[in-house]
C-alpha cells in the first residue's frame, strides 16, 4: 500500500483546523501543525496543542508572516492544508510563495470550508470574503499547484443548535425567524465529518484539481424543512416570522460586523440557495459522500436530538439585534 502523505495544517488551532488536525492524525497520516509560539502560552489553545501532542502530531513553530518558517515547515511534508481565518485569506499568497519555493508539495487545500466561492450570489461582507477566496484559487491555478477546494457548506455547530437564528443561545421553542420564503436548500455538516472527508481527499487522485463538495444527501434541508423537523422533535408548532430579502439586505446595510457578515451569509445560503442551486459537473467537482460511501456521517436529524432537552449549548454567534428571541 502506498504510504500516507505527510500533512501540514496551517491554522490547526482554529475552529475548523482542530478537526482537520485530529482527522489527519487519526487516519494515520504523519501530521504536522504550524503553531505560533505565542499560542502555546494561551490557556485554551495550550490544551488543544497538548491534545495534538497526545495524538502524535508534530508541532512546528512558525508564522504566516515568517517566510523562512513556512518554507522549512512545508519542506517536511507532501500536502498543505490551510484553515486560516478571514483576516488572513488574502495573505495565503504567502503560503503559495512558500510552496513554490519549497517545490515538493503534491497538493494544497486553501482555506475554503464554506460555499463554492465561484458559484455564489452573495452581497455585502460575504461577497468580499468569497471574492478573496476566489482570488486565492486563481493564484493557485496560475502557479500550477495541484489543489483541492473543500466546499463543506455550513458548519453544523454554527447553525444547527439555533436553527440558524442569528444571535440566539438555544434552539427556538416559541417563534422562529425564516429567511426569505424558507424554501432554498442549505447543507449542514458536522465538523468532525468535514475533517474526515477533507483528509480522505488528500491521497485520492479523483480529487486533484477539483472542488470537493460535501453535499451529504441526508443533510440537505430548507429552513422550512428544518423547522418542521424540529417541531416534530419537540412536539410543538412554532410561530413563523418570514423575513423578506429586502429586510435582510436593509438590516445588513445598517449593521456593523459581525451582524452584517452573518446576515450576508444567511442571505447567500437561505435566500439565494447558493449551496444547492447548481449541478456538480465532472469537469470541476466531485461529491464527498459518493466518493467515500463508507463514511458514516452524522445526519441533521441525529445532530438535533441532544438539543431537544434544555441542557446542551452549541457554538453560538454573538447576539444579533432584531432576530433574536431567546437570549438568556
Ligand atoms: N461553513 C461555515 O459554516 C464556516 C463557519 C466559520 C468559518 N468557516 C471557514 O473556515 C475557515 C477557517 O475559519 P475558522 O473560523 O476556523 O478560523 P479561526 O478559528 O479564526 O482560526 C484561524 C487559525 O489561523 C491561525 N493563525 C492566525 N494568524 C496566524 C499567523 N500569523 N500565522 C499562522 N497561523 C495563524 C490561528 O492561530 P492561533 O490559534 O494562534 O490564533 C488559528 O489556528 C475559513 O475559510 C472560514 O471562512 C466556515
Amino acid at each position: 500500500m502506498a504510504q500516507k502523505s505527510r500533512i501540514l495544517i496551517i491554522g490547526g488551532t482554529g475552529y475548523i483546523g482542530k478537526f482537520v488536525v485530529e482527522a489527519s492524525a487519526k487516519a494515520g497520516h504523519p501530521t504536522f501543525a504550524l503553531v505560533r509560539e505565542s499560542t502555546l502560552s494561551d490557556l485554551v489553545k495550550g490544551k488543544l496543542v497538548d491534545n495534538f501532542k497526545s495524538l502524535g502530531v508534530t508541532l512546528l513553530h512558525g508564522d504566516l508572516y515568517d517566510h523562512g518558517s513556512l518554507v522549512k515547515a512545508i519542506q517536511q511534508v507532501d500536502v498543505v492544508i490551510s484553515t486560516v481565518g478571514r483576516l488572513h485569506f488574502r495573505d495565503q499568497v504567502k503560503i503559495i510563495a512558500a510552496i513554490k519555493e519549497a517545490g515538493n508539495v503534491k497538493r494544497f487545500f486553501p482555506s475554503e470550508f464554506g460555499n463554492d466561492v465561484d458559484r455564489v450570489h452573495a452581497v455585502g461582507p460575504a461577497k468580499t470574503a468569497f471574492a478573496t477566496k476566489a482570488e486565492i484559487r486563481r493564484k493557485i491555478e496560475a502557479e500550477a499547484i495541484p489543489y483541492t477546494y473543500v466546499t463543506s457548506n455550513l458548519f453544523a455547530g454554527y447553525f444547527l443548535p439555533t436553527l440558524a437564528q442569528p444571535g440566539a443561545r438555544a434552539p427556538p421553542r416559541d417563534k422562529v425567524f425564516i429567511f426569505g420564503d424558507g424554501n432554498a436548500k442549505a447543507i449542514f455538516n458536522k465538523e468532525e465529518d468535514i475533517g474526515t472527508y477533507t483528509i480522505r481527499a488528500v491521497d485520492d487522485p479523483r480529487t486533484v484539481n477539483k472542488v470537493l463538495y460535501l453535499r451529504t444527501p441526508k443533510n440537505i434541508y430548507s429552513l422550512n424543512e428544518l423547522v418542521a423537523l424540529w417541531e416534530k422533535k419537540i412536539g410543538k408548532t412554532l410561530e413563523k416570522i418570514y423575513v423578506s430579502e429586502e429586510k435582510i439586505l436593509k438590516d445588513m446595510e445598517e449593521s456593523d460586523f459581525p451582524v452584517n457578515a452573518i446576515l450576508s451569509i444567511n442571505h447567500s445560503v437561505f435566500v439565494k440557495g447558493d449551496e444547492t442551486n447548481f449541478e456538480i459537473e465532472e469537469s470541476f467537482g466531485v461529491e464527498a459522500s459518493e466518493l467515500y460511501p463508507d463514511v458514516n456521517y452524522t445526519t441533521v436529524d441525529e445532530y438535533l436530538d441532544p438539543f431537544v432537552g434544555d441542557s446542551i449549548e452549541g457554538v453560538f454567534p454573538p447576539p444579533l439585534f432584531g432576530y433574536c428571541n431567546n437570549q438568556p
